[in-house]
């Protein structure tokens, strides 16, 4: 049976410019696991309605954090009014949610509220409460529905999308978890009003990214309109970021859903930027904005190799030096190369880096040396 049960006003791709409350509908096709991503301004104020047809008198659970339903209690209230029967499980308003032991608390506590098989969890968060989540659904029962209500840009714009979850481990992040696809996403970009600017700004960072992966549109955005994006203030261009960067999310997860080929492209900075994020030991940096290092440094190899032209490789650069961004001090560069050989996704040894054969277009390399990762890091360490 298909995921999606409700279809909504379904709109193609190429469509015309969005504008920020009229209801899009993005649908990623996996066969029978598929499902629609909706965007739409105002969407959590009638959240009980756009769910109406998953509702059938089961139990449902809420899994949220106190930094969001200090803001959003009235959503929780406002489904219950419309007849869903739920509880909710508050877990902690950080990382350390993604533990095994919080999971164990999760799966626990749903017990106790009756939930049983035809459940479904509603994660109302960022990208910590939906890898928690998706976690918890994919093995509660062996595996009830989980609906996505990201509340976060990075959650709305990549983690809610594509049915990775996790848990951390002491050893590492996300060495846990398992592939299961939500049976629907539900984004109101009305939930960044409260989210600190810096959080959105750096989660801006994997918008830009699916730009230079796959679209140059993107990249021509915010080319073009940069302030008018940092300000976060148009309803309009938020909407057509957010829904540009889903269209491509879910193009790459309907192709690869497993990552055994195109997936990969979404690491694309992530290799060298995650080495940032670890020295910088997590916290010091946002992950958005180890990324924004870690495509400039992207960008130089590809530039090295000839794969970026001079022009497209300074106008690569011109945008990513816009965003507003700490300092990233000086790194040893064997600390750099130690985290990069230790990285999960390397393969057998063989570490696939993602590069740039001009703006728009990510390919997989198994070329790049310790040599040219240490040479990038000449347009960070400065
Ligand atoms: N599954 C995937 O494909 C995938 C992809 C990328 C990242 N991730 C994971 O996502 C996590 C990071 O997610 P994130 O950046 O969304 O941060 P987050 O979930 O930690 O949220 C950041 C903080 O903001 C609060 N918050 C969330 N929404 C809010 C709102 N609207 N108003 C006020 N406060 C709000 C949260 O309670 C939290 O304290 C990491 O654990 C990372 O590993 C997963």
């Amino acid at each position: 049976m298909s995921n999606r049960q409700s279809k909504g006003n379904r709109q193609s791709e190429g469509s015309p410019r969005p504008t920020g409350n009229r209801r899009q509908v993005i649908p990623l096709d996996l066969g029978p696991d598929s499902y629609d991503i909706t965007v739409s301004y105002g969407l959590r104020e009638r959240l009980g309605d756009e769910l109406s047809s998953w509702n059938n008198g089961q139990r449902w659970v809420v899994l949220s954090q106190p930094q969001i339903l200090q803001h959003y209690q009235g959503v929780v209230d406002g489904l219950q009014n419309s007849g869903i029967n739920l509880g909710v499980i508050e877990v902690p308003g950080d990382e350390s949610a993604k533990n095994i032991a919080v999971a164990e608390k999760v799966w626990s506590e749903m017990v106790e509220m009756g939930c049983d098989r035809s459940s479904i969890l509603l994660a109302l968060g960022g990208g910590v409460v939906g890898d928690l989540g998706g976690f918890v659904a994919a093995t509660y029962m062996r595996g009830i529905t989980i609906i996505q209500v990201p509340t976060t840009l990075l959650a709305m714009i990549d983690s809610a999308i594509g049915g990775k979850t996790a848990v951390n481990l002491a050893a590492g992040k996300n060495l846990v978890g398992a592939i299961h696809q939500p049976g629907a996403v539900i984004i109101d970009p009305g939930f960044l009003a409260t989210l600190p600017r810096r959080n959105v700004v750096s989660s801006l960072a994997e918008a830009v990214k699916y730009g230079f992966i796959r679209d140059r549109s993107i990249f021509d955005i915010f080319e073009s309109r940069f302030e008018q994006l940092l300000e976060l203030r148009d309803q309009a261009l938020l909407t057509e970021i957010i829904v540009k960067s889903c269209r491509i999310k879910s193009r790459i997860v309907a192709n690869d859903q497993f990552e055994n080929g195109e997936r990969r492209l979404l690491n694309y900075g992530h290799t060298i930027g995650h080495a940032f994020e670890t020295l910088r030991d997590y916290g010091g940096l946002y992950h958005g904005e180890a990324v924004l290092f870690g495509m400039k440094c992207a960008n130089y190899i590809s530039h090295k190799k000839g794969l970026l032209s001079s022009q497209q490789y300074l106008s690569a650069q011109a945008v990513l030096d816009r965003f507003p961004l700490p300092e990233l001090g000086q790194l040893s560069p064997q600390q750099v190369l130690d985290v990069v050989q230790h990285d999960k996704k390397n393969v057998n040894g063989k570490l696939n880096f993602i590069l740039l054969e001009g703006i728009g277009n990510a390919v997989v390399s198994t070329d790049v040396s310790s040599d040219d990762i240490v040479d990038s890091l000449s347009v960070v360490n400065r």
